[in-house]
Formats: structure tokens, sequence, C-alpha cells
């Protein structure tokens, strides 16, 4: 069974990708919507929520964990790693994927606000290749904007089009989005970065990086004769069953756990 772990919906959109890439699996997606965003948290708090997470989906017979909360990869992933193996997050993956793309070296980097001064992505991708320059932006109200469904308002476009103007005065010529819920607006971003800067599909790249991962793995997480998702949240389950129609495009039950 493999875990998926957010901070609330956002690693929806990842989930997604996976299971659509990788059917013959169990799954249990957990979202802490009780307490999120992470977003703002510090890496204390991050860390803590996290290692919690983590710790309750072991104990529910996952063999390997994906946050798919970029805070949390930024923010808890490193100190994890470091009791657990078989916990992965997106940070590394998305900065593989963008240092092989780019061609000028210059690489766009929009998260929350805590990802953003955690520096991961900038660790991440010169890790990959030194002389890549980084250039960030914390982009603290597209998440809030997104969760009250408000992507097609054009105070969105403002917003996008501010946070990404001085971006792209820097050109870069790909862009990783390092918050689970900016896949919701992929098609808003590369408009206002144009036909001629790659912004990276975030859900896809994770996907992709997984089932290469357990190809290599083979062993670590049994295939499923009958594959089963259980989504769990720490919230309210209607109002994730809710909002998870948006970020997965079907109805599911979820079921509300205390952390
Ligand atoms: N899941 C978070 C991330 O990818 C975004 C939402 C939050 O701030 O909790 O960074």
């Amino acid at each position: 069974m493999i875990g998926i772990f957010d901070s609330g919906f956002g690693g929806l959109i990842i989930f997604k990708e996976i299971e659509q890439a990788l059917p013959d699996y169990d799954y249990i997606y957990l979202g802490d919507n009780a307490r999120a965003p992470y977003g703002d948290k510090s890496q204390s708090v991050v860390y803590d929520y996290t290692k919690q997470a983590v710790d309750y989906l072991f104990a529910q017979g996952c063999q390997l964990i994906i946050l798919a909360c970029n805070t949390a990869s930024a923010e808890a992933l490193r100190k994890i790693q470091q009791n657990y193996e078989s916990v992965l997050g997106v940070v590394r993956p998305l900065a593989e994927e963008a240092s092989q793309k780019t061609s000028n070296k210059k690489i766009a980097v929009l998260g929350t606000t805590s990802t953003i001064d955690s520096g991961a992505y900038i660790r991440e991708l010169q890790n990959q290749d030194q002389d890549i320059e980084v250039i960030q932006q914390a982009c603290p109200l597209l998440v809030p904007l997104i969760e009250h469904d408000q992507e097609q308002d054009l105070m969105t476009e403002d917003i996008v089009e501010h946070y990404i103007k001085a971006l792209k005065q820097q050109n870069p010529d790909t862009v990783i989005l390092g918050c689970t819920h900016y896949g919701c607006l992929q098609d808003l971003i590369q408009k206002k970065f144009g036909k001629d800067i790659l912004v990276l599909d975030s859900g896809q790249i994770i996907a992709k990086k997984l089932s290469e991962y357990l190809q290599k793995h083979k062993n670590l997480v049994k295939l499923s004769d009958q594959p089963k998702i259980i989504f769990l949240t720490t919230g309210d389950n209607k109002k994730f069953d809710k909002a998870a129609e948006k970020f997965l495009g079907q109805a599911i039950k979820s079921k509300q756990i205390n952390l």
C-alpha cells in the first residue's frame, strides 16, 4: 500500500496522476485539513505534523509514503528520512526534471512562503547543476484563492500577473510549480509566462518518477489484485468530499481521523 500525504486537498492533484499511472496498487490518501495550511507555518511545526502523519500511515500498513505537499517535502523530509527510508518527497523529482529541461540554466520556482524560505529548491537544483540560477517567488495568496474556487476571477489573473512579473524579467526558460494547488492554475500561469517558457506539470512528473522508482524497487510495495483507495482527512469529511470532487474530478467518500 502507498500512502500519499498532503496538508489538505492539493495533493489530490498529484494523487490523481499517480493513480492513473500506477492503478495496480492500494492507496491511502491523508489530508491534514484540520491543521492546514502548512505554507505559513514554521519548520518545527511542519516537521511535527508531517512526522505524525507518516507514523500514522506506516501504522496503517503503508510500505511507501509520498509527501505530495511541497511545504512538508521542503521543511520536513530530510529529517524524516534520517529515520525512515521509504518516504519520498516532491522537491527532488521536480528539481531533477527542471534541471534536465532547462537550456539557459535559469529556473523559476513558485511556492508557499515556507517552501521558498526553506531554500529547498535552490539546494536541490544546484545539487543537480551548480550553474543553475534559481529565481524564486512566494505566492501566499494563491492557495486561499484556489480553495475559494476563484481560479477564474479576474482578480486571480491580476495576482498571478503580479507574482510572475518580476520573475519573467529575469528570463527563466523553465518554471516549477512548487505547491500542490498551483496545478489548478497551470493554464493561467503558462499563459502569463508565454509559450516560450516551459511550466512543468508537477503531477505528471511525480507520477513518472514514482513509476521509475517502483521499477527499481520491485519488492517494496505489493501489487494488489483488487486495488482499493482510502481517503482520510483530519478535518470535516463532508467538506473534504465536496472539495475533493473539484481536485479529483470524481466523487469520493472520506473518513475523518485524528492524528
Ligand atoms: N500543500 C501545500 C504545498 O504544496 C499547499 C497548501 C498549504 O499551505 O498547506 O506547499
